[in-house]
C-alpha cells in the first residue's frame, strides 16, 4: 500500500520558553533545542519519509534581540558543520529553502556546498527553512510566472512548478510543537491539506518516540481531500471533481 504520510514539516517552537522554566536565558533553549534536530532527521529516514522541512528561522524573526539572530546562525552553521557528515552518508539530498542572501559568506558557502554534494541523494529530502516566509514563497512564485509568460493567468501547475523546492511536494503532516496552534506563515501553499498536529511538548524535549508515534496516530486519520472516501490521495481528488464539475456543468 502507498505511504500516506511522505512530507512532513515540522514548526520546532518552544526553545525559549523551555530555557525560561529552567531560569536560563532563551539562547540555551535554542542550543538544546537543534541538539535533538539530527536525531529527528535520523527518525525521518528510518521511517522512510520522502521529505522533512523543520522551520529554523523565518522572515519574521529578524525582529529577536541582535544576539539571539546571530546565535541562532551560529547554531546553524555549528549543526551544518556536523551533521554534513551524516546527510551524505544517510543518502540525504539536503536544501535550505527561504532567502540565504543575508547570511555571512561563511555559511552561505557551507549551504552551498552540503547541497552540492548531496544533490545527487536519492533518500530523504530535508529542507531547512531559513529565512523564510510562506507568503513571500507564493509571491516570488507568481512573479516569476510574470516574467515567464507575461499576460497569461497563473495555474495550480505552474504554482507547483515555481515555488522554491518544488520536488517535496504537498506537505502530508505539519506538527507544531509548544502548544501553540497556528501555522505562522509556514508552507502556506503546501499546506492546504495537510494533516495538523499540535502537543504541547517543548521542542527540546522533543523525542523521535514522539515523533514516530504522531506519524502512527495521523496515518490511521480519514483524508478525504474534499471527497467523501480516503482511498485517493488529492491529486485524484481533484481529477474526480473535474470531471463532475464538467458532466454537471453540461446538465444544468
Ligand atoms: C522557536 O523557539 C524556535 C525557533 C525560532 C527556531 C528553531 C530553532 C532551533 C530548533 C534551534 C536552531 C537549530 C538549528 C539546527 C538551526 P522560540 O524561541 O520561538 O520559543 P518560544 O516560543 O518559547 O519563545
Amino acid at each position: 500500500m502507498e505511504k500516506k504520510i511522505k512530507h512532513v514539516a515540522i514548526i520546532m517552537d518552544g526553545n525559549g520558553r523551555w530555557a525560561k522554566q529552567r531560569f536560563r536565558p532563551r539562547i540555551w533553549g535554542h542550543i538544546r533545542g537543534s541538539s535533538i534536530v539530527g536525531s529527528i532527521v535520523e527518525a525521518a529516514s528510518d521511517l522512510e519519509l520522502q521529505a522533512l522541512t523543520l522551520y529554523a528561522f523565518s522572515t519574521e524573526n529578524w525582529s529577536r534581540p541582535e544576539d539571539e539572530i546571530r546565535s541562532l546562525f551560529k547554531l546553524l552553521h555549528k549543526f551544518l558543520k556536523k551533521e554534513s557528515v551524516n546527510i551524505i552518508k544517510n543518502n540525504i539530498q539536503f536544501k535550505v529553502v527561504g532567502n540565504i542572501e543575508p547570511l555571512d559568506s561563511n555559511l552561505k558557502a557551507l549551504i552551498t556546498d552540503i547541497e552540492n554534494k548531496s544533490a545527487k541523494a536519492s533518500g530523504l529530502k530535508l529542507s531547512f527553512a531559513f529565512n523564510y516566509g510562506g507568503r513571500q514563497e507564493i509571491l516570488d512564485a507568481v512573479n516569476k510566472h510574470i516574467q515567464l509568460k507575461p499576460g497569461i493567468a497563473i495555474t495550480e501547475i505552474d504554482m507547483n512548478k515555481l515555488l522554491y523546492r518544488p520536488e517535496v511536494g504537498e506537505v502530508d503532516l505539519m506538527i507544531r510543537t509548544a502548544g501553540d496552534q497556528r501555522i505562522s506563515n509556514f508552507l502556506l501553499w503546501q499546506m492546504a491539506y495537510a494533516e495538523l498536529y499540535f502537543t504541547t511538548v517543548k521542542w527540546p524535549d522533543f523525542t523521535n518516540i514522539m515523533f514516530k508515534k504522531i506519524i502512527e496516530e495521523v496515518e490511521k486519520r480519514d483524508r478525504r481531500f474534499g471527497g467523501l472516501d480516503n482511498s485517493g490521495n488529492l491529486q485524484a481528488s481533484q481529477e474526480v471533481a473535474k470531471i463532475n464539475l464538467n458532466k454537471l456543468k453540461d446538465t444544468h
